[in-house]
């Protein structure tokens, strides 16, 4: 198959990779309604996570900072941000759009800051806007910064300084504490009814055997972190593990694999449904995609971030082989125990 400037599209090279390249290269390569999910979490347009995404200059961002040479991520604010985030997320959506299949789901990640810019591009590409996820949390570092540092810097007296000091104190810059990133749900137009788009496709309805918290009916609302009895009830996933991310990972935004492994599990019909994340960063998507037997497809433009990916499958394979080798072991005993009692049985009869 040939895309319009007459380049090969091949999906099955590269199903189960994870590619090094710029979207706007590798994208064009994937055949027409051939991709069950698109699962993402793109540069979200703060600072210097845009399409321009390098390792380098991301690495050196500091987490929270008190000093105003170097600002916390989302503190500057530039109107242009959110205009350039639109346009480039337009341009990606409708090549998203292209790959789904017909009815097949499209979830994004994106910040409560830009996300009106960022869903509209996905809607206005074609896209159903279904839902908006919420990823809930409630460990963040507050960004809000205290004015002190600009009174010291004003021409007058330490007194003057001081009753400005004490008339401001608590009231800082408007940042407040973030708990939450909410998540496009979009879809695909499906083809003429729900139930003929899933006989023909395998996509575009929603798994409600999934649970969520204590087996409650699936909700837009996640969390893997303990909040209160009744919070965990309804929004709970498994918590995360320290080593599902991997000691070695650099990547400064690694998303929860249990969250990832939920929508997963809530969109995709078939095992051989194929997950897209055009954005993959450290490798979660493909993780989990990896763990729940589905294909995936992974893309990104930072050889540091692919490295981390190669890695993290490839010590899920490792986990799987070690899982199979036990259950080995453990039948091979329950055959040995087996066998010890019916010979000690034969004796005592005998
Ligand atoms: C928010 S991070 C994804 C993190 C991922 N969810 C994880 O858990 O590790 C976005 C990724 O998009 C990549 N990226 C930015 N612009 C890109 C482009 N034009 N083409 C492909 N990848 C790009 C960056 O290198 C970055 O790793």
């Amino acid at each position: 198959m040939r895309n319009s400037k007459g380049e090969i599209q091949i999906n099955s090279e590269m199903i189960n990779k994870i590619i090094l390249g710029d979207i706007e290269g590798v994208l064009p390569k994937i055949e027409d309604n051939s991709i069950d999910l698109i699962l993402t979490d793109p540069p979200y347009f703060l600072d210097k996570m845009d399409n321009n995404w390098n390792y380098k200059t991301v690495s050196t961002i500091a987490d929270y900072c008190h000093t105003v040479k170097s600002l916390p991520p989302g503190m500057k604010f530039d109107k242009e941000q959110g205009k350039r985030a639109y346009e480039w997320y337009f341009r990606t959506s409708k090549e998203l759009y292209r790959v789904l299949k017909p009815g097949g789901f499209f979830f994004s990640f994106s910040s409560p800051r830009l996300y009106h810019r960022m869903a509209s591009a996905v809607d206005d590409a074609g896209f159903l806007i279904r839902d908006c996820f919420v990823w809930l949390y409630t460990q963040n570092q507050p960004k809000a910064m205290s004015l002190d540092h600009f009174i010291d810097k004003l021409d007058c007296d330490e007194k003057n300084k001081n009753e400005l000091k004490e008339r401001l104190s608590g009231w800082k810059t408007p940042q407040i504490k973030s708990c939450f990133e909410p998540i496009i749900m979009a879809q695909k137009e499906y083809e003429r009814t729900f139930l003929n788009n899933m006989f023909k496709h395998n996509v575009g309805l929603l798994n409600t055997n999934m649970k969520i918290g204590q087996d409650m009916f699936p909700s837009n609302v996640v969390t893997t972190q303990e909040i209160n009895e009744f919070m965990d009830k309804c929004f709970l996933l498994p918590k995360p593990s320290k080593e599902e991310r991997g000691e070695f990972n650099i990547h400064k935004t690694v998303k929860p694999l249990q969250i990832c492994e939920y929508i997963i599990q809530l969109t995709t019909f078939s095992d051989n449904a194929i997950v897209l994340d055009p954005f993959v960063g450290s490798g979660t998507t493909a993780v989990a995609a990896k763990k729940l037997g589905r294909k995936f497809i992974g893309i990104d433009v930072n050889h540091e971030y692919v490295e981390v990916a190669l890695k993290r499958l490839e010590n899920i394979e490792k986990e799987k082989v070690q899982s199979y080798k036990s259950q080995k072991t453990g039948k091979q005993l329950t055959l040995l125990e087996a066998k010890s009692k019916y010979l000690a049985g034969k004796e005592e009869s005998g």
